[in-house]
């Protein structure tokens, strides 16, 4: 279940052209399960229409005009007292220093005045605007009070001019939304390693030998870790993926770099998704081999275990508390995974069957069972791997007690 599901989010829209990115934070939070109210200023309303956030939200939209109707007198008390989290995407000038100063006169503002919940800010101006004193006062005043501010972000403005001012991106919102929703999660206070992605090991400086892996299901965990209310590091080989708000990253390119990269850290869980390489080339070329040289004769060697150098690494005193780990297989799925559990110490390993279309590398679903270091096992239906992330997240805040 999303961190966002059922969650009472009051989304704010203030008068600014980065409105139309509002409706798309509003279809996200809605997706993921949230129910999103949506107050737009009589400026909000200029630049996009109530129809387009109910048509997104399957909600009502309310309008400033709301305050002035039959249910005035209980909408931003009850708005207040019920939102899980109140986000103002985007927030003008005007509608920062009006919170900054506690004025309340329209039904957004008010609503800001009412609310016991913790609140979003993504600003959205022109760069003068932004850096005006008056508006960095405000901002401070609000960071102080314990408003999260978001961006703004560099780039091209309204104004024709290019530089700090527009409003992030929606995805970057909904990722500050969701740590702040999960702060006080099962993993609270505890730190998360996460690997993922196919790492590349070079055979000269043009060509790589790498997997399928997409970093599809490491990236899921880090996100499913970070919405427990983990501190989260994901070392990453190259992926297309964006990394999840609030992680943070290492990125590497071969086993040897994700191994250096895994003993650099300690934590409470490492949590292996990565498909490292197992072969590596004994020699990396300087220079790009050319085709006029012939064929190349590329020797392979083993490339480190990170898992058994991590094993071997514990027993001089735990790094990791918690090691979880992946056996991806084509064939004879549990005795390869419980043979792996074994030899590599792992607490939990998420035995894959790569040979299944609906499972393993690239796609968004997989079909995992869990085996656990007490002998005990878990099968799972086909899940998204966001869910596999979920579940596996669950059981490791259940091994850390
Ligand atoms: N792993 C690792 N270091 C490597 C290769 C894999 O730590 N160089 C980790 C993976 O991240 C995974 C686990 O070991 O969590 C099992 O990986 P897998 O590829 O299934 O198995 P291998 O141990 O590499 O054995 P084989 O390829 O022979 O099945």
């Amino acid at each position: 279940m999303s961190i966002l599901s059922n969650k009472h989010i009051l989304l704010g829209v203030t008068g600014s052209i980065a409105g139309y990115k509002a409706a798309d934070l509003a279809s996200k939070l809605a997706q993921e399960g949230a129910q999103v109210d949506v107050i737009l200023t009589d400026a909000g309303e200029k630049f996009v229409s109530p129809l387009t956030f109910q048509s997104v939200t399957g909600r009502r939209a309310y309008r400033d005009q709301d305050l002035w109707g039959n249910e005035a007198h209980i909408l931003h008390v009850s708005f207040g007292k019920t939102a899980d989290l109140l986000v103002i995407a985007p927030c003008t000038a005007n509608t920062i220093a009006k919170l900054a100063n506690g004025l309340a006169d329209n039904l957004l503002t008010v609503t800001a005045l009412a609310a016991e919940c913790p609140l979003v800010i993504a600003p959205a101006m022109d760069g003068g605007m932004y850096y005006h004193p008056t508006t960095q006062g405000n901002l401070a005043k609000l960071k102080k009070g314990g408003a999260i501010i978001v961006g703004p972000a560099d780039g091209h403005l309204a104004s024709g001019l290019t530089g700090k001012g527009r409003m992030v991106e929606p995805a970057e919102i909904l990722g500050h939304i969701r740590i702040v929703l999960g702060k006080n999660g099962k993993l609270a206070g505890k730190k998360v390693v996460v690997t993922a992605g196919g790492t590349q090991e070079a055979l000269d400086p043009v060509r790589v030998i790498t997997n399928h892996s997409s970093g599809k299901q490491g990236y899921a965990i880090a996100q499913a870790a970070l919405d427990a209310g983990a501190e989260v590091c994901l070392i990453t080989a190259p992926t297309a993926l964006t990394p999840p708000v609030g992680a943070r990253v290492i990125k590497v390119n071969s086993a040897m770099e994700m191994l250096n990269a895994v003993l650099s850290e300690s934590a409470d869980v490492l949590i292996m998704a990565a498909a490292a390489a197992d072969f590596i080339p004994k020699k990396t070329a300087a220079d790009k081999m050319k085709k006029r040289d012939g064929i190349p004769q590329v020797t392979l060697t083993a490339a480190p275990d990170i898992l058994e150098t991590v094993a071997n690494s514990q027993l001089s005193g735990r790094r990791f508390h918690i090691v979880v780990g992946f056996a991806a297989e084509s064939r004879d799925l549990l005795e390869n995974a419980s043979e792996k559990l074994i030899s590599k110490k792992m607490d939990m390993i998420v035995a894959n069957d790569i040979s299944a279309s609906d499972a393993g590398f690239a796609v968004d679903t997989n079909r995992v069972i869990f085996l656990f270091a007490n002998g005990t096992k878990e099968i799972l239906p086909l899940l998204s791997k966001t869910e596999v992330a979920e579940k596996i997240i669950e059981h490791t805040s259940r091994l850390l007690e």
